[in-house]
C-alpha cells in the first residue's frame, strides 16, 4: 500500500499537468491519469500544487563565525526549513585552522546527528596547504564534490588568488565544481578602516565598507579563473548589477561560470533596512551587504534570463537581542521549552549574537535567518506577480539546485524513481510572516508583517509526511546525507 495524491498540478520544471502519483516507500513510483485507489492512502490535493521539496544549497547550521556561532543547528534549523518547504539543504563544512579537511567534516557529521531533512555538505577550503590540496579527490567518494573558497574575510576565510586558481585548477580534474564568496577583502580592510577612523560606525556603514564594486571587480576574477582552467564556478549570493554583468559577460564568452542569488536580496534594502534608525539596521548585516531597489531590478531580470541559475538563503542567524536577553522565555513560547541544542547542555550560557558589534559596524556577526521563508516569499514576490512563472519557480529553488550539485533526479523533481520529497502547495492560502510564529531559533524575521499567498500545506521527504499544517510529525536522525555525484552539468 502506498500513497496517492490526487488530483493535483504537478509543478515540475518544465511542465504542469493535472495528475496523480503514487508512492511507495520512499519513492515515486508512478505518475498518471485517474490512478485506482487501490487500498493507498488517498491525498485530496484537488485546487493544489505538487512540487517537488526545496532544495536550499546554501546555509550556515551552527557555523563558528564573528565571535560566536550561528544559531540555527540541524535540529531546530531543519525543522524550520521543512515548515517551509525545504527537504534538503547544502551546508558549508569549514577546514579547521591547521587542520585537515576531514577534521572539518568529523564536525559537520556531528553536529548533522540530530538531522530532521536531508543535508549533504560543501567543504569550505581555508588553508589549501599541499597536504590539503592532495586530500581533495578523496572528497569526491564521500560525496563531496564542490568546494568553497572565500575571496572575502581577511584573516578569517580569506583565501588568494593563487589558492583559488590551484583549487579551481584540482576541482576541474577531478569532475568538481568551486563556489566563491566574491568580494575584494583587501579592498574592503582598507574601507572599512577608514570609516571607523572616521567614527563612521553604525550598522548602515557596512554598506559602504563593501560597495557592489568590490563585489563585480571579485566576481569577474573568480569567472576569468574559471574560463582559464575550466572549472565549473557557482558564484554565491550575488547581489548587484556588476556582479550580474562579469557572469552574463564570462557565460557570452563560453566560460562554465553559474550564479545563484538570494531571496532576501530581492526584498532587503540598504535604505529602509540596514539604514533603520539606531541599532535596529544589524538585523540586516550580511555580505555582500543587501542592495536597494535598482539592484533588485537587475537580479529579477538575471534570474529570468537564466544569468542566474538558483536561489537560495545563505542562512545564518545571529540573536538581535536573544543573545542578552530572554532567550529562555522565547524557546519556551516557540518549542515548548525543549531546546535540543547548546542551552540544554549549559542553561546558563547565552550565545552572542548581533549586539557584539555595537559601536563598531565591523564586529556585528554577518548574516540573517531565511531558511524557513524561502519558498514562500520567493513565490509571492516572484510567481503572485507575474516575474516567475511556477515552473521556473521550482526550477530555480528545486530541480537547478539539484542539477549544478549533483543529486538530480533523486532530488529536485516530481518523477519515476525520485526520492518522493513533495510538498503539497495550497495558492491560495494565505500566511502573515513573523518572528513571533516561526520555527527558526531567531528573534527577529526579515519579512516581519509580509503577508504572502501560497504555502506548503503538507510537506514529505521520502514518502514520510513531516509536516501537517502546523503540525511537525519529523523525528531526529530521520534526515539523510545525500552523497552527490562529481562532473555535474553546467547550466
Ligand atoms: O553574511 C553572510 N553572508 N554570512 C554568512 C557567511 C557568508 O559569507 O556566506
Ligand atoms: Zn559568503
Ligand atoms: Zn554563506
Amino acid at each position: 500500500m502506498g500513497i496517492l495524491f490526487k488530483n493535483g498540478t504537478v509543478v515540475t520544471a518544465s511542465d504542469m499537468v493535472q495528475a496523480d502519483v503514487l508512492v511507495e516507500g520512499e519513492k515515486v513510483v508512478l505518475i498518471g491519469q485517474n490512478l485506482p485507489t487501490r487500498g493507498h492512502e488517498v491525498i485530496n490535493c484537488k485546487g493544489k500544487y505538487l512540487m517537488p521539496g526545496g532544495i536550499d544549497v546554501h546555509t550556515h547550521l551552527d557555523l563558528p563565525f564573528g565571535g560566536t556561532y550561528s544559531n540555527d543547528d540541524f535540529d531546530i534549523g531543519h525543522k524550520a526549513a521543512a515548515f517551509g518547504g525545504t527537504t534538503t539543504h547544502i551546508d558549508f563544512v569549514i577546514q579547521p585552522k591547521g587542520g585537515s579537511l576531514h577534521d572539518g567534516l568529523k564536525i559537520w557529521q556531528e553536529k548533522a546527528k540530530p538531522a530532521q531533512i536531508d543535508y549533504g555538505f560543501h567543504m569550505a577550503v581555508t588553508d589549501l596547504r599541499d597536504d590539503v590540496m592532495a586530500e581533495i579527490p578523496s572528497l569526491v567518494d564521500e560525496g563531496i564534490t564542490s568546494l568553497k573558497l572565500f575571496m572575502a574575510y581577511k584573516n578569517v576565510f580569506q583565501i588568494d588568488d593563487a589558492t583559488l586558481y590551484k583549487a579551481m585548477e584540482q576541482s576541474a580534474k577531478h569532475g568538481m565544481i568551486v563556489m566563491v564568496h566574491a568580494e575584494n577583502g583587501d579592498v574592503e580592510e582598507q574601507l572599512r578602516k577608514q570609516l571607523l577612523a572616521e567614527g563612521k560606525t553604525d550598522p548602515v556603514w557596512h554598506y559602504s565598507s563593501r560597495p557592489p564594486e568590490i563585489e563585480g571587480e571579485a566576481t569577474n576574477r573568480a569567472a576569468v579563473m574559471a574560463g582559464l582552467t575550466g572549472c565549473p564556478l557557482y558564484v554565491v549570493h550575488v547581489t548587484c548589477e556588476p556582479a550580474v554583468a562579469a557572469i552574463r559577460r564570462a557565460r557570452a564568452l563560453g566560460a562554465p561560470v553559474m550564479g545563484e542569488t538570494c531571496v532576501q536580496y530581492f526584498y532587503v534594502t540598504r535604505d529602509k533596512h540596514l539604514g533603520a534608525p539606531g541599532f535596529e539596521g544589524s538585523k540586516y548585516v550580511c555580505s555582500p551587504p543587501v542592495r536597494n531597489a535598482e539592484h533588485h531590478a537587475v537580479l529579477w531580470q538575471a534570474v529570468k534570463d537564466g544569468t542566474l541559475q538558483a536561489v537560495s538563503t545563505d542562512h545564518c542567524d545571529f540573536w538581535y537581542e536573544g543573545g542578552v536577553g530572554p532567550w529562555q522565555e522565547w524557546g519556551k513560547a516557540h518549542n515548548g521549552g525543549d531546546w535540543i541544542g547548546y542551552e540544554k547542555q549549559d542553561p546558563s550560557y547565552r550565545r552572542p549574537g548581533k549586539e557584539l558589534g555595537k559601536g563598531d559596524f565591523s564586529k556585528i556577526p554577518n548574516g540573517m535567518p531565511g531558511i524557513e521563508d524561502r519558498m514562500m516569499v520567493m513565490w509571492h514576490l516572484g510567481v503572485n506577480s507575474g516575474r516567475l512563472s511556477p515552473t521556473r519557480f521550482v526550477e530555480l529553488n528545486c530541480t537547478n539546485p539539484a542539477k549544478i550539485f549533483g543529486c538530480y533526479p533523486q532530488k529536485g523533481t516530481i518523477a519515476v524513481g525520485a526520492d518522493a520529497d513533495i510538498l503539497v502547495w495550497d495558492p491560495n492560502k494565505r500566511h502573515t510572516i513573523s518572528a513571533s510564529t516561526h520555527h527558526m531559533k531567531c528573534d527577529y524575521n526579515v519579512y516581519e508583517g509580509l503577508k504572502v499567498k501560497g504555502v506548503p500545506q503538507q510537506v514529505y521527504l521520502r514518502g514520510k509526511r513531516i509536516v501537517d499544517g502546523g503540525i511537525w510529525l519529523g523525528k531526529n536522525g530521520e534526515g539523510r546525507f545525500v552523497r552527490r555525484a562529481p562532473h555535474a552539468p553546467v547550466l
